[in-house]
């Protein structure tokens, strides 16, 4: 096969990587892709955003399988458009890619099935919002409905904070259309864990369940990012607990989206909180994780390859899902300043020496070669170093001896991705 994989940070570089391995892949070319992965996947300087023109790449080229690592060109139709031309793509149309979008239609889409998530109301009238917030007590949640880039949602813990963010929402729009309704929401208590599955239509399989690093801080204190490590699996999710979400969360997700007649083909992500009253989920995404692919696949022994092509031709139940006896862990390097203002074009030194352990991998998030062919960062998440090991120790000592031999101005990362799993 020629496979297309759509974006450029490290997601894109793990599935990159992982399907380079694949008996069934002969060529891999990335869009737009980026400098650190250019000696696995051929870069096609096509835009993200360019549907039309990722279309008629893909046309023009015979790609016989893409698969889309963000959200926005998903919820903005590419899957529609590529099927629409008779193009095999992962990921789900526009309309079920709106479980992600849209916090309200995937709260509408829980109710609707029964999947259990957090007592919620919406809003779309500063006042109504306002009102029904006097009644309230703290903490509570505040999202905006739409992609806000992962800012639009504020655990409040003051009625005042709470106040703030409906207003920034509804009032001074700082979302934009993205603000156009607000949900507020009950504050739930517990671990946080991703459980991502691809889904045919007809079949849901889940993946290792990973565990991501939020905020920017230690002991997940300060503002939250793109996720700054994560770790597979997660023990937090035993295999009981595995079967009440299959039971809960998956069957009845797969079971809404066929009602409704979506055409998914793909990942779908379910952001759960663990509570003492039971699963409950966050939210969808309706793609991979970023950080969590980079400690999902790596563990995948089967064939990346095969197990996509499968779902897009709707025959995941043939496909035997196994997982290497591993955990695997990634810590993500990140831009000083990061995920607030950063500067771009640090020199980076040390990559060699980090990938010299065979069981050490580093995928690019944020940098560039430049004209001298040195290392420059380029975005605020650089860096995701991926290490195995046979247990969580092992895998967190051999990313953070990885982490340790990079170098590069106002670079920082959490100490302690992995430990709120060591008992
Ligand atoms: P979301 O984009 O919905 O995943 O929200 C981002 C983060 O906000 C989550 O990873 C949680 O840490 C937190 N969060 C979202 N909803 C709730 C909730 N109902 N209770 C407590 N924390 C939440
Ligand atoms: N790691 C969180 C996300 O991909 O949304």
């Amino acid at each position: 096969m020629k496979v297309m994989v759509i974006g450029s940070g490290g997601r894109e570089h793990v599935l990159v990587w992982k399907l380079a391995q694949s008996a069934v892949v002969e060529q891999i070319f990335c869009a737009p892709g980026s400098d650190g992965m250019s000696d696995i996947a051929e870069p096609v300087a096509i835009e993200v955003g360019d549907i039309a023109g990722l279309c008629s790449w893909a046309m023009e080229h015979a790609i016989d399988l893409t698969v889309v690592g963000p959200e926005a060109p998903l919820c903005a139709g590419l899957v529609d458009r590529f099927r629409a031309a008779g193009l095999r793509v992962i990921g789900p149309d526009s309309i079920g890619a709106q479980l992600e979008g849209s916090k309200s239609f995937a709260k509408a889409f829980m109710q609707r099935y029964g999947i259990p998530t957090a007592e919620s109301e919406e809003f779309s009238r500063l006042e109504d919002a306002l009102a029904y917030l006097r009644g309230r007590s703290a903490p509570v949640v505040v999202k905006a409905d739409g992609l806000a880039a992962g800012k639009g949602v504020t655990v409040a813990h003051t009625l005042a904070e709470a106040e703030a963010a409906v207003r920034e929402c509804l009032e001074t729009r700082r979302f934009g259309e993205a603000g156009n309704k607000v949900i507020i929401e009950e504050c739930l208590v517990g671990q946080e864990a991703s459980l991502i599955a691809l889904v045919d239509g007809e079949h849901i399989v889940g993946l290792l369940p990973a565990q991501d690093h939020k905020p920017v801080g230690e002991g997940d204190t300060g503002p939250n990012t793109g996720g700054m490590g994560a770790y597979a699996p997660t023990p937090l999710i035993d295999a009981r607990l595995m079967a009440e979400i299959e039971e809960q969360v998956l069957r009845p997700s797969l079971e809404g989206i066929r009602r409704e007649g979506w055409d998914y083909r793909g990942f779908l992500y379910a952001g759960l909180m663990l509570t003492e009253r039971g699963i409950r989920v966050l939210e969808y995404n309706c793609r991979m994780g970023d950080p969590e692919a980079q400690v999902i696949l790596p563990a995948l022994e089967t064939d990346l390859g095969l197990l996509l092509a499968a779902c897009h031709d709707r025959t995941l139940d043939a496909v035997d899902v196994r997982w290497k006896d591993a955990v695997v862990v990634t810590v993500v390097l990140a831009s000083g300043g990061y995920p607030g203002a950063y500067e771009k074009g640090k020199a980076i030194t040390g990559l060699e020496e980090a990938a010299s352990d065979p069981d050490t991998v580093v995928f690019h998030a944020g940098t560039m070669l430049d004209q001298a062919g040195e290392w420059r960062t380029a975005g605020g998440r650089v860096l995701s170093v991926t290490a195995w090991g046979a247990d969580l120790p092992a895998a967190q000592a051999r990313a953070y001896a990885g982490a340790a031999k990079i170098r590069f101005e106002g670079m920082h990362y959490r100490k302690d991705i992995g430990d709120k799993a060591l008992p």
